[in-house]
C-alpha cells in the first residue's frame, strides 16, 4: 500500500493530539508526518510512533509534498491555509466550520455519504461533533423509514471548545469546592456545577450558531434539504463525551424493537439499551472509544401507553466528541479515499 505524507495543523490542540493517537492506533500508512501549530508551539517536541517530531509554525511551505493535510486549528487558520495547502497538491480534511456549508466542499461522515468525497476540489469538511454522532445513529433508520422531523437537546462536554474548556472546568470546580469566587473566561457563565444553554453566539433566528450547524449540516450530509430539525445545545460540566436526547418522527410507524434491530447492525453504532439493568450510554464510558452509543429507545409522543404516536421514537445518543466527533471521522475520510483509490 502506498504510504502518504501527512501534515496535522493544530497538532498541539485537543483534536490534534487525538489525530496523532488515532493515526497511530489505526496504523495509518504514513511515509512522513509534519506537525504544525502556531508560533507559540514552534520547537516543541511531540511523539509520533515513539519518534520525536519537532512542531513547526504553520506556513505555506508546510504543505510542500504533503498528500493529506488534517486541519484542526480553528476557522480562521483553515480559511487562510486550507486553500494554500490544496493549491500545493494536498487533500485537506478540515475540522473547522470554515467550509462546511460551502456548496463546493463535501461534508462527509463515511458511514453515510462516502461518495460525496469524490466531488472534492481539494478540501473536504468534517462536520460538527454534535452533528456527526446524531447522523451516524439516525441515518440507518432514515434509510429504512424516512425521517420527517428531528428535535434534539444536547449535553455537550467542555472539551468541545478545546483544551481551554477542560482547564476552565478543572479550575472552576476546585475554586467552587473551596468556596472561592469563580470568574468565567472561556464560557459565558460558570460551568462548574452548572449548565449553560448557549454554545457559540446567538443568531437572529434565536438559535445559537451551534444549534443552527446541527440543522444545516444534518440536511447536507443526509441529502435531506427539507427535513424539519430543531436543536437546543447545552454545555454541561463533563470533560469528554457529548450526549443527546433525540426525538424523531418517521414517515410511517417504526417500533422501538425494529429500530433496535436496525441499529444493532449499523456501522459505527453500539446499542446499550437495558434500562431495567441500569444499562444505557454515558459520556464517562464513551470517552476514548470510537462508537456512537445509542440507548433508551422508546416510543415518542405524550401517551406511549396508547401508542398514539407510532411514527415517533426517542433515543439517547452518546459519543466521544474528540474521536468520532472530530479526529476519528476525519481519519476515516482519509481511509475511505485510500480504500477506494481516490488518492
Ligand atoms: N474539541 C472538539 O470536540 C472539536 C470537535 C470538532 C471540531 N473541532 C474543531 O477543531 C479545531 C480545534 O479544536 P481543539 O479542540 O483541538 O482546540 P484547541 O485544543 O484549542 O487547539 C487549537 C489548536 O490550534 C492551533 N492554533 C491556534 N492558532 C493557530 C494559528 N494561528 N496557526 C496555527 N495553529 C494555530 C493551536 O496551536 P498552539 O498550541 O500553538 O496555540 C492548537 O494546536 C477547531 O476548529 C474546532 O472547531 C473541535
Amino acid at each position: 500500500m502506498k504510504r502518504l505524507n501527512v501534515a496535522i495543523v493544530g497538532a498541539t490542540g485537543l483534536v490534534g493530539q487525538k489525530f496523532i493517537q488515532v493515526l497511530e492506533q489505526r496504523q495509518f500508512p504514513i511515509e512522513t508526518i509534519r506537525l504544525c501549530a502556531s508560533d507559540r508551539s514552534a520547537g516543541r517536541k511531540l511523539l509520533f510512533n515513539h519518534s520525536e517530531i519537532v512542531v513547526e509554525e504553520t506556513a505555506p511551505e508546510s504543505f510542500k509534498n504533503i498528500d493529506i493535510a488534517l486541519f484542526s486549528a480553528g476557522s480562521e487558520v483553515s480559511h487562510y491555509f486550507s486553500p494554500v495547502a490544496a493549491q500545493a497538491g494536498a487533500v485537506v480534511i478540515d475540522n473547522s466550520a470554515a467550509f462546511r456549508m460551502d456548496p463546493d466542499v463535501p461534508l462527509v461522515v463515511p458511514e453515510i455519504n462516502p461518495d460525496d468525497i469524490k466531488s472534492h476540489k481539494g478540501i473536504i469538511a468534517n462536520p460538527n461533533c454534535s452533528t456527526i454522532q446524531m447522523v451516524v445513529a439516525l441515518y440507518p433508520l432514515h434509510v429504512v423509514n424516512p425521517i420527517r422531523c428531528i428535535s434534539v437537546a444536547t449535553y455537550q462536554a467542555t472539551s468541545g471548545i478545546g483544551s481551554g474548556g477542560i482547564e476552565e472546568l478543572e479550575l472552576q470546580s476546585r475554586l467552587a469546592i473551596e468556596g472561592k469566587s469563580v470568574t468565567p473566561s472561556i464560557f459565558p457563565h460558570q460551568i462548574a456545577f452548572n449548565l449553560i444553554p448557549q454554545i457559540d453566539v446567538f443568531l437572529e433566528n434565536g438559535y445559537t450558531k451551534e444549534e443552527w450547524k446541527m440543522v444545516e449540516e444534518t440536511r447536507k450530509i443526509m441529502h435531506a434539504p427539507d427535513m424539519a430539525i430543531s436543536a437546543t445545545c447545552v454545555r454541561v460540566p463533563v470533560f469528554i463525551g457529548h450526549s443527546e436526547a433525540v426525538q424523531v418522527e418517521f414517515e410511517s410507524p417504526m417500533s422501538p424493537e425494529e429500530a433496535r434491530e436496525i441499529l444493532l447492525h449499523a456501522p459505527g453504532v453500539k446499542v446499550i439499551d437495558n434500562p431495567q439493568e441500569g444499562l444505557y450510554p454515558q459520556p464517562l464510558h464513551a470517552a476514548d472509544t470510537d462508537d456512537v452509543f445509542v440507548g433508551r429507545i422508546r416510543r415518542g409522543g405524550s401517551s406511549p401507553g396508547t401508542n398514539s404516536t407510532k411514527n415517533g421514537l426517542l433515543l439517547w445518543i452518546v459519543a466521544d466528541n474528540l474521536r468520532k466527533g472530530a479526529a476519528l471521522n476525519a481519519v476515516q475520510i482519509a481511509e475511505t479515499m485510500i480504500q477506494r483509490g481516490w488518492i
